[in-house]
């Protein structure tokens, strides 16, 4: 990953906006499906034949050597984790699925936090202070403002609730790159960091954690769990700055 912060043309945030609504309507097909008993390699499987089917591609499959399709990560992992036919949901967990894909090139990635079944009140409470948490950092972004904005808000929120703030994975910029320029961190100070500007597009994804916000990688190479097994919730948007302002990409 280099220095330099690419601004897209409206041609270029056009496809953007096209793979941000694919991205969305992947996430509001596979919402009905989590349910108890379902296997997240059954979500994998859905996720990928839907993709095609509307001619796009997974850009998790191979990406680094990321063997399937999405992410799926429940309860205690904090992201990446990896659909497994063993893996079965049961009632009272949490399962964040995290869907990014390619159209005509260019990236729509986006996450959702599910319940399956009944929420313990803790895990419905991380979850909603989660989905707050990317408001609130949206909301911080403003053109001619900075990234710290974005962070120090979620942090704020997310603390005040007792709750952590993730550390060692950050949002992105985004474009016919998967991950590109600027690094963008859920915690932080108001004024510091890149200046945002009209023609960035990146996504803001916060994952809190009911308890530390340290994580153990596991063996696999990519599941990233708590390190006290607690619950880590997490929602992302990919967004655009244009010149009329702040726009979501992958809206529902
Ligand atoms: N979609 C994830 C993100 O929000 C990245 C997943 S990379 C993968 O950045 F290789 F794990 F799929
Ligand atoms: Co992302
Ligand atoms: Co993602």
């Amino acid at each position: 990953m280099g220095e330099t912060i690419t601004l897209l043309s409206k041609r270029e945030v056009e496809k953007m906006r096209r793979a941000g609504q694919l991205a969305s309507q992947l996430l509001d097909y596979l919402a009905p499906m989590v349910q108890p008993g379902i296997t997240t390699q059954a979500l994998n499987d859905a996720a990928e034949r839907w993709t095609r089917s509307h001619g796009a591609k997974s850009a998790p499959l191979g990406y680094n050597g990321f063997p399937k399709s999405i992410c799926t990560s429940v309860n205690e992992v904090i992201c990446h984790g990896i659909p497994n036919p063993k893996q079965i949901l049961k009632d009272g967990d949490i399962i964040n699925i995290d869907v990014t894909p390619i159209v005509d090139g260019y990236h729509g990635d986006t996450s959702r936090t599910f319940f399956v079944g009944t929420p313990s009140p803790v895990a419905q409470k991380l979850v909603e202070v989660t989905e707050e948490c990317l408001r609130r950092g949206i909301a911080a972004v403003t053109v001619n403002g900075k990234i710290g904005d974005i962070g120090a808000a979620i942090q704020e929120y997310a603390e005040s609730h007792g709750f952590s703030v993730v550390r060692d994975f950050v949002g992105h910029g985004i474009s016919n790159i998967f991950h590109t320029p600027p690094q963008v961190p859920h915690f932080g100070v108001r004024g510091k960091g890149k200046k945002i500007r009209p023609g960035m597009v990146f996504t803001i994804e916060p994952m809190i954690n009911e308890g530390t916000y340290e994580h153990i990688l596991l063996k696999d190479g990519w599941t990233a769990i708590t390190k006290d097994r607690k619950l880590s919730a997490q929602f992302e948007h990919t967004i655009a700055i244009t010149e009329d302002g702040v726009e979501i990409l992958t809206l529902s």
